[in-house]
């Protein structure tokens, strides 16, 4: 199969591409770099740096592909609160291009990255797929508003896209920056020997994926014949965030200072992914625990910042 990667050289598209190139995918790479790293990308893959919002960028990218796997985003909640038109233009408007190159290009399938951000406010546990979706963010909006667009094209011109909805995701080449999620945060905090701030009392719960299986998901969900519609890609377990902080710090083997912030806007108190639709339809079956992979992941970001200052 030929695979186009929107968000390729981000953290989980270029988990998703390196998983493609060893089963041996060709795969096309289309990124701006606006959050990705070009130290993320791999040679045997074919980059193209570019805006999925450029139509013409989008149309050379697209060229040949069989499925599509889009991750190219503004991602998070805080990026949205920030900046909400930029947050709507490339998570819908630049989805729309991808799906409208797409059909022009009849390729049936875009395997698109959602986000448990589309659910809001927990009402029942587990989450499943069809629990209330009351986004509180700009950035649920937006991604809610991306599914809804791939099912229309489903609808419209028998597509079998297929919107895969991500809960707390975690792994190798996830980095800390301004926007980061709580895990890079939490595991530069204990490499540098700084504080550790909590926001809020630290008993909100967050189920956390590991990045293997969020790709694993991807890969099956296009491969598997038939398959479409919506899905949840968690781990089906939970740990509150100071559970968390106890993890990381006791697979670093250090003691931290930690201290509690106020909460912040937008941030849900618990999360849990309700998976059975996901193993039914495409055998998805997460298999990485997080105390286990907290270790391979301290590992790999040292040696990360180890290659950044050479
Ligand atoms: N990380 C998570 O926990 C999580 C959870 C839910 C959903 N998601 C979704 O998964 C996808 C990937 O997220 P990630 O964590 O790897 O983030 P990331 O920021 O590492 O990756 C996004 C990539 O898209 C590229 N990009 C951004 N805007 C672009 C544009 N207009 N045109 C072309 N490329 C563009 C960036 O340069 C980056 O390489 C996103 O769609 C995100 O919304 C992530």
């Amino acid at each position: 199969m030929k695979a186009l990667v929107t968000g390729g050289a981000g953290f989980i598209g270029t988990n998703i591409v390196r998983q493609l190139l060893v089963m041996g995918h060709e795969t096309v790479i289309l990124d701006n770099l606006s959050s990705g790293y070009a130290r993320n990308l791999v040679s045997e893959a074919k980059f193209i740096e570019g805006d999925i919002r450029d139509k013409a960028a989008v149309e050379r990218a697209i060229s040949g592909c069989e499925v599509v796997f889009n991750l190219a985003a503004s991602v998070g909640n805080k990026r949205a609160i920030d900046n909400p038109l930029d947050d709507s233009d490339i998570n819908v408007l630049g989805l729309l291009q991808v799906l409208e190159a797409a059909r022009r290009h009849g390729i049936k399938k875009i395997v698109q990255s959602s986000s448990a951000g589309i659910f809001g406010e927990l009402k029942t546990l587990p989450i499943a797929e069809d629990h209330p979706q009351e986004p509180d963010t700009p950035y649920g909006v937006s991604k809610l508003a991306g599914e809804k667009h791939c099912l229309a094209y489903n609808k419209l011109y028998g597509m079998e896209n297929v919107c895969l909805r991500y809960f707390n995701v975690y792994g190798p080449h996830q980095r800390f920056d301004a926007y980061g999620n709580v895990i890079p945060i939490f595991a530069t905090c204990v490499l540098d020997g700084k504080p550790i701030t909590i926001f809020g009392d630290g008993e909100q719960t967050r189920d956390f994926v590991h990045v293997s299986d969020v790709a694993a998901a991807n890969i099956s969900s296009a491969l598997t014949k038939g398959v479409q519609g919506v899905f949840n890609i968690g781990s089906a377990t939970r740990v509150t965030i100071n559970e968390l902080v106890s993890i990381i710090v006791t697979a670093a083997g250090t003691d931290i200072e930690i201290f509690h912030g106020p909460l912040r806007p937008g941030d849900v108190r618990d999360s849990l992914a309700d998976i059975h639709t996901a193993r039914a339809v495409f055998g998805y079956s997460p298999g990485m625990n997080l105390s286990e992979s907290i270790n391979e992941y301290l590992c790999w970001l040292k040696a990360d910042r180890l290659s950044t200052r050479c």
